[in-house]
């Protein structure tokens, strides 16, 4: 198995030798924090259905529930928007990200929609049909539900290595190749519409898959006569671990890496909530072709081709954005300060996915959990416990997070994660440090941690308004101690 080379961003180093992350930006606008007592936390917890997408951000400290449109904005992004042009038709705002996408993606047709979802939306609006059945490298929720409504079936195609959750391979996110020809084979090329390629694969833990297993899925998809899609919502991250851990690449630029992955693929899309640091989303192509299939969905889902339901503000915020995803020393803070944390709590045993990847650092809820069955969600109820006991707001990357199958029954997830995710240049090394600390606490009381049960589960991505309960008092137990621990401390 390959070894994780040293890296080669441009971390400075410290005489006393430490290694920690320096912040290449500085702070000129601030946003008040609250960090309520614990009394209120077990409160809002109660309110919000022990979900943390329900609670209020009055009661959030730390928000680390996903990057989503709260990366931290640049002062030529904020600049840009005021330059915006409101026509509904014909925007110059339009035209200024068509030639972003064109020099940084390297697609000339380019589809505005509101998100990455409303991409993905009109994808399988598009190509799925009852019947259809999408190989990915791995799913992303809102993907597997757009391909689904559309009577569609996927299949997750990643190496058995990709599951484990301490491991040192540096692209956990490959495709699996041979699996890939075997479904093909199986299916029929008739029944499979695309492939689908995601940068960074989200849901095992931001990791990454390399530019030499794109170009063999390139290859199979050639063989076959099949078109490849690549979700580039996390392509930036995605990009510049493949610098750090690909020595094909170490010496590209990020421009030239970033391109490599495009070029290699027949359509792309993302969300520039993630990709760009600003709202919006988009598909693109050099296809003029395909771009004739997807034109009428636009004006259908979204607003007028040039603007796509995204505000013309945020269309300029892309443009500048997507530039700025060139900038070594922007994109390597998220990942610098993910393999900050992942590296601190790793040492303490506390389990975390490993290799660091990108988009947060995720905690195995399985292992920390491994008191609460499947059935009582342990990502959920870790995700309820480590807000209570913290303020800071992570995400259930689990059980909760999947969908019911087509007769209604539970799919269990692979693995049962808290992702804290961290956001482009949003937080400081000693809010980093507080995680920590407030985690290995977490760990060393995990026995008090309980289940969850649903009492109120919507059909269609339960996990966004869903409503939980502990299954016995185990918040008020869990509470307890952590005030005989920390006394009068928040
Ligand atoms: N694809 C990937 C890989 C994503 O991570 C996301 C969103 C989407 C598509 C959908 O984009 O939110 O703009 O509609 N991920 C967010 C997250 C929600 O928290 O991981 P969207």
């Amino acid at each position: 198995m390959s070894q994780i080379p040293m890296s080669q961003s441009p971390q400075v180093k410290f005489y006393s030798g430490e290694n920690i992350p320096l912040e290449l930006h500085k702070v000129r606008v601030v946003q008040k924090l609250h960090l309520v007592p614990i009394e209120r936390r077990l409160e809002a917890l109660h309110e919000g259905g022990f979900n943390t997408f329900r609670l209020n951000t009055v009661d959030v400290f730390l928000d680390m529930l996903t990057d989503s449109g709260t990366n931290a904005m640049s002062d030529k992004q904020m600049a840009a928007m005021m330059m915006a042009d409101d026509a509904y038709a014909g925007s110059q705002s339009f035209y200024r990200l068509k030639t972003a996408v064109e020099e940084v993606l390297g697609k000339k047709y380019l589809l505005p929609a509101h998100q990455g979802r409303a991409a993905e939306n009109i994808i399988s609006n598009a190509y799925v049909k009852k019947g259809s059945l999408i190989p990915m490298n791995y799913h992303f929720t809102t993907a597997l539900a757009h391909i689904t409504q559309y009577g569609g079936k996927i299949v997750e195609l990643l190496y058995s290595e990709a599951y484990n959750i301490k491991s040192t391979h540096p692209f956990k996110g490959n495709m699996n190749i041979e699996k890939l020809k075997e479904v093909i084979e199986q299916h029929g090329v008739k029944n499979i519409p695309y492939i689908r390629m995601e940068a960074s694969t989200n849901l095992i833990g931001g990791q990454p898959f390399s530019i030499a297993n794109l170009r063999e899925v390139r290859a199979i998809a050639d063989h076959y006569g099949i078109k490849l899609v690549l979700d580039a919502s996390l392509l930036g991250e995605n990009a510049y671990l493949v610098k750090q851990r690909e020595p094909e690449f170490a010496d590209k630029s990020m421009a030239e890496i970033i391109l490599a992955m495009t070029e290699l693929s027949d359509i792309v899309y993302f969300s520039a909530r993630k990709l760009s640091s600003s709202r919006g989303g988009g598909i693109c192509t050099n296809s003029l072709e395909i771009y004739r299939e997807f034109e009428p969905l636009v004006p259908l889902f979204e607003g007028f081709l040039t603007y796509g339901g995204i505000s013309v503000r945020e269309i300029e915020a892309m443009a500048v954005g997507l530039h700025e995803t060139l900038d070594e020393s922007m994109i390597c803070q998220s990942p610098q300060f993910i393999e900050y944390l992942v590296n601190a709590l790793d040492g303490k045993g506390i389990p975390v996915v490993t290799p660091a990847g990108v988009l947060g650092c995720h905690v195995d809820a399985m292992q920390i959990c491994a008191h609460i069955p499947q059935t009582q969600y342990p990502a959920g109820s870790l995700a309820a416990a480590f807000y209570l006991i913290s303020g800071v707001r992570g995400m259930e990357r689990g059980s909760i997070s999947n969908q019911r199958d087509e007769y209604g029954n539970e799919t269990y997830a692979d693995m049962e994660l808290l992702r804290l995710a961290v956001p482009r240049r949003v937080f400081t090394l000693s809010q980093i440090k507080y995680v920590e600390d407030r985690l290995t606490w977490l760990y060393e009381n995990r026995s008090l941690i309980g289940g969850l049960r649903f009492v109120y589960e919507p059909p269609v991505l339960r996990f966004f308004m869903g409503g939980l309960e502990p299954v016995s008092d185990w918040p008020q137990r869990l509470m307890a101690k952590f005030k005989k621990d920390f006394g009068d401390s928040l």
